[in-house]
């Protein structure tokens, strides 16, 4: 990638690392800033071109550094400013971008700017944060519910009100629509873009602003017994309000403000209000985070559904993006199975837009196994028992087979998952077949074609099992076709059109193989087709 390159979050691949568990250097089980630096060399082998950091700020680590005391400053945990310097520079000097985790809904109880709030009604940081009288007749200003169970709302006896947290009770949330803390938090991005970083990741960008009049939510009529308590009731009136695009409009100028940084929002809704996000005329998020590969069906004809609305509601001139993984949703080699996640793997970095990994995605880690005895996770203390755990897509790195995982030389701070023996940077390096050769070999593919980072995305009817599609633009066109299923699948090569060489399979066996009357696909396997010229 080019550094100089305005386009530079459009064309490269992101890769999010969860900072605890990545390298650990100081042998205290969680993971630093100076194990990023040291396994900088790993990332820039392995293609990707952009890091987004979990949040590394000081934080009573309730919510794991989702709830923050101090937003301009390090977390001992992850190392010092000094570090941080030290991580910036590093990682410009190995030609990568840097994006930090932004988390401006809600703060740790134990930020100065809460303690003040909570110490008196007529403190002057009082109207940062929502503060509500209960009902006359007792109990909760309203019926919002907080996502991690329980009431939205918590009593404060020195003040006799209520605060409200979209999440832990030590996650009050502040309130966006008071000048000063908009202004507080421009300037928290300020004091990090300053410092050189490339942009951010902006945490439940779509909470933000809350409906002015505080009205009940109504009931959700499709509630399934057994999810999540919170999805019971609709998010009608705290979430997604129309005055949020003016907040995050404001954020852009801040952003526009440093030269070729980007904006990304961590955003679960539906597709047509999820564009909503890009902005009036673009002026919102430059990327707000598609999730819908994360609960798909996995079958070809879902998804090419999936990506035909996406590509048809995007705004004009919107750029797409993609994800497979994150720190808390269960790991795709999980979700999809690890025969299937190579053919994830390639429709992530073959779709239209900018694709973000998950840490060891790439080496196909899994869920891991987290006994009652082993949760950290605050959601599964809260809601236990159902399944909402994220431990499980948060353990270390498995990066050998040394005692643990040459992730630390202590204990993890989570358990590794079983298999890391096997399952490893190591192993997998020296196996020429591995899926990590073959995330390797596929964003080295993305980079040579460009058709694959900028080309148009043209559906071809998904047959069967099998999601068929073209990538057309400078340098000609390439196709995709990926078996959705375990069994091998076929089709007359007439449906490819042009493009009858194959570039690249998931199996990394077929490279310059001429497909004849059929391209035959073996169960889970996709391949990417094209001319000659392109394997060049
Ligand atoms: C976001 C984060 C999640 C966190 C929550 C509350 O969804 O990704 O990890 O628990 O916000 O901050």
């Amino acid at each position: 990638m080019d550094q100089g390159d305005q386009n530079w979050w459009r064309h490269g691949v992101f890769y999010q690392i969860y900072p605890r568990s990545f390298q650990d250097t100081n042998a205290d089980g969680v993971g630093d800033l100076a194990g990023i630096i040291e396994r900088l060399p790993y990332l820039r082998e392995l293609g990707i071109d952009a890091i987004w950091l979990s949040p590394i700020f000081p934080s009573p680590m309730a919510d794991f550094g989702y709830d923050i005391s101090d937003y301009t400053d390090i977390d001992p945990l992850f190392g010092t400013m000094e570090d941080f310097d030290a991580l910036i520079a590093a990682v410009h000097d190995s030609g990568l971008k840097l994006i930090l985790d932004l988390v401006p809904n809600h703060t740790s109880d134990q930020h100065p700017w809460f303690i003040e709030s909570r110490s008196s009604r007529d403190n002057r940081k009082r109207g940062w944060y929502i503060w509500r009288d209960g009902k006359p007749e007792g109990g909760p200003p309203n019926n919002w519910l907080s996502e991690f169970g329980g009431s939205g709302w918590e009593h404060d006896e020195t003040t006799g009100q209520y605060y409200y947290h979209a999440f832990l009770t030590q996650q009050p949330d502040l309130n966006w629509r008071n000048p000063q803390v908009r202004e507080a938090i421009y300037d928290v991005m300020r004091f990090w873009l300053r410092k050189g970083v490339d942009g951010f990741r902006v945490d439940v960008i779509w909470h933000l602003i809350k409906d002015a009049k505080f009205r009940d939510n109504p009931p959700n009529p499709h509630y399934v017994e057994g999810r999540p308590p919170h999805e019971a009731i609709l998010t009608q009136y705290s979430t997604d309000q129309p005055e949020v695009h003016e907040v995050i409009a404001e954020m852009r100028r801040v952003i526009d403000g440093f030269d070729s940084c980007v904006l990304i929002g961590e955003i679960y809704l539906p597709l047509h209000r999820l564009v909503a996000y890009y902005g009036n005329d673009l002026a919102g998020a430059q990327m707000p985070f598609n999730f819908a590969l994360l609960s798909t069906l996995w079958s070809a004809h879902s998804i090419e559904k999936i990506v035909a609305d996406y590509e048809r509601t995007l705004p004009a001139g919107a750029w797409p993006n993609w994800v497979l993984g994150n720190h808390d949703r269960p790991r795709v080699a999980s979700r999809v199975g690890p025969e299937q996640a190579r053919v994830a793997a390639m429709l992530l970095l073959t779709l239209r837009g900018t694709p973000t990994l998950y840490y060891g995605d790439e080496i196909g880690m899994r869920q891991a196994m987290i006994s009652p005895d082993q949760v950290r996770d605050p959601f599964e203390k809260n809601v236990p028992g159902i399944g909402v755990g994220r431990d499980g897509c948060r353990t270390p790195m498995q990066w050998s087979a040394r005692p643990h995982a040459g992730f630390s030389m202590a204990k993890p701070w989570l358990p590794l998952a079983h298999d890391f023996a096997r399952e490893n940077v190591i192993n997998l390096d020296a196996v020429r077949d591995s899926i990590l050769n073959f995330y390797k070999a596929l964003i080295a593919i993305r980079k040579k074609l460009p058709q694959l980072v900028t080309g148009a995305y043209q559906p071809v009817a998904a047959q069967g099992d099998i999601l068929l599609y073209r990538r057309e633009g400078e340098g000609g066109a390439v196709v995709i076709a990926l078996n959705l299923g375990a069994e091998p699948a076929s089709i007359a090569s007439s449906s490819i059109g042009f493009g009858r060489e194959i570039l690249l399979s998931t199996m990394l066996d077929r490279q310059g193989e001429q497909v004849q009357g059929t391209l035959d696909l073996r169960g889970n396997e996709g391949v990417i087709l094209g001319t000659p010229a392109h394997a060049g």
